[in-house]
């Protein structure tokens, strides 16, 4: 099954004299578990290929599917969640985010979904391109080929059904790159992920089941079961606009490249000078995308930075809060216990007060009943009023002590 179809793809930049057509009607499935190197020269859009495959670009004419979805017909919104959930992407700028550390970078996409990055996924992800020991690095501490390896873990980490990677291993020496080719092989072979890999290193695309092969934005042949001596003979050839041996895909292009040997000297001169100058406008077109980038980048950083600092303000809000709580929680509590103790005053004091009634009563009565032996009931409203003074003096102070 095709998990990525493009259909008579075109991509054009710009408009009038200065339109750059990047992809010009291209037609390309990849199979679902299946690797697939994208060469080419520089300039002949491969990356844009990648991006409008991934639904990064929207194509200016033809159609992408993507796991079953035409993506022309999905909002941005959707488009954006099929890409989260179903893709991962290394870009050739690697578009790390500078104020995050390595770890933080490699989380980003989980955190993008929503989820909360598993530590241990991340360390794995870290560890598997053999930067472990970075994890707490920012992008400006590490080498370009530890970016780049840092890119690498951070498209991994999510598992994607389909994995894009634009030059992956263009910063690596030898042994990182054998080692992340190694990697890639793997997610093909051992979990039936699908890769597409921009490369200009004929020995990264013998690890590939198949090169595509691009010449001006469009599509110069194919190459299954690829070994590095036959990628850079079609290579050579395909510079030499010589692309009969590429393969069915190329051999209208031959036919061309066959009528163009057969000009004088002065036509070849004058294609070269062309060549030159179109090269020339491709390195200005470079350097401008590049810009553009390093804008787009500084435009993320700035977001990311502004959403860091309003989430600490945010933060720093919650904890007042949470600090002004805890303040009125203690209050509270204080306040309980105050009025615990002056209920318990109250209580002491209503005891002593009932105890002293009873006292003043028990006083009073036998008070009475002398004063009734010696002189009789005349004075007992006398007595009665103490036993009421007592009282009330007491609930008197008690009422003071409820009031603190
Ligand atoms: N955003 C853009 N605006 C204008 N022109 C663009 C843009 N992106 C790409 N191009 C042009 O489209 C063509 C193909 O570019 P692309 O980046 O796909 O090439 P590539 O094959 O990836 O090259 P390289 O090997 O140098 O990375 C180039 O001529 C380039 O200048
Ligand atoms: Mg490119």
């Amino acid at each position: 099954m095709e998990i990525v179809r493009l259909t008579a793809v075109s991509k054009t930049f710009g408009t009038g004299a200065g339109a750059v057509t990047a992809l010009d009607k291209v037609t390309l499935g990849f199979a679902e578990g299946s690797f697939t190197a994208v060469m080419g020269a520089s300039g002949s859009g491969k990356s844009t290929l990648l991006q409008c495959a991934a639904g990064l670009e929207r194509p200016t004419a033809g159609a992408v599917s993507l796991a079953g979805a035409d993506l022309s017909r999905l909002r941005e919104s959707a488009l954006t969640r099929l890409r989260r959930e179903t893709i991962g992407f290394v870009f050739q700028s690697y578009n790390l985010l500078p104020a995050l550390t390595a770890e933080q970078n490699v989380g980003l996409p989980l955190r993008l979904a929503g989820h909360r990055p598993h530590a241990r996924a991340v360390a794995a992800a870290l560890d598997a391109v053999g930067l472990g020991d970075r994890a707490r690095h920012r992008p400006a501490e590490l080498s370009g080929g530890q970016q780049q390896r840092v890119a690498i873990a951070r498209a991994l980490v999510t598992a994607p059904r389909v994995l894009f990677a634009d030059e992956p291993t263009g910063a690596l020496d030898s042994t990182a790159s054998r080692a992340v080719l190694g990697i890639l092989r793997s997610l093909v072979d051992d979990r039936g992920q699908t890769i597409v890999m921009v490369t200009h290193d004929p020995i990264a695309a013998a690890h590939a089941d198949r090169v595509v092969f691009l010449a001006d934005g469009r599509l110069a042949g194919t190459l299954d079961h690829p070994d590095a001596a036959t990628v850079a003979a079609h290579l050579t050839a395909l510079e030499a606009g010589d692309t009969e041996t590429v393969g069915d895909h190329g051999t209208s292009r031959a036919g061309g490249a066959m009528e163009a040997r057969t000009t004088s000297s002065a036509t070849l001169t004058a294609d070269g000078t062309t060549r030159a100058a179109d090269g020339m406008t491709r390195a200005a077109d470079g350097t401008t995308r590049a810009a553009d980038g390093m804008t787009r980048t500084v435009g993320d950083t700035t977001r990311t930075a502004d959403d860091a600092t309003r989430a600490v303000g945010a933060a720093a809000r919650t904890a007042d809060d949470a600090t002004r709580a805890v303040g009125a929680a203690a209050r509270t509590a204080d306040d309980a216990t105050r009025a615990v103790g002056a209920a318990a005053r109250t209580a002491d004091d209503a005891t002593r007060a009932v105890d002293g009634g009873t006292r003043a009563a028990g006083e009073a009565g036998s008070a009475r009943r002398g004063e009734a032996a010696r002189v009789g009931g005349r004075r007992e409203g006398a007595a009665d009023g103490r036993v009421g003074g007592a009282g009330w003096g007491g609930f008197g102070l008690a009422g003071k002590a409820s009031a603190c």
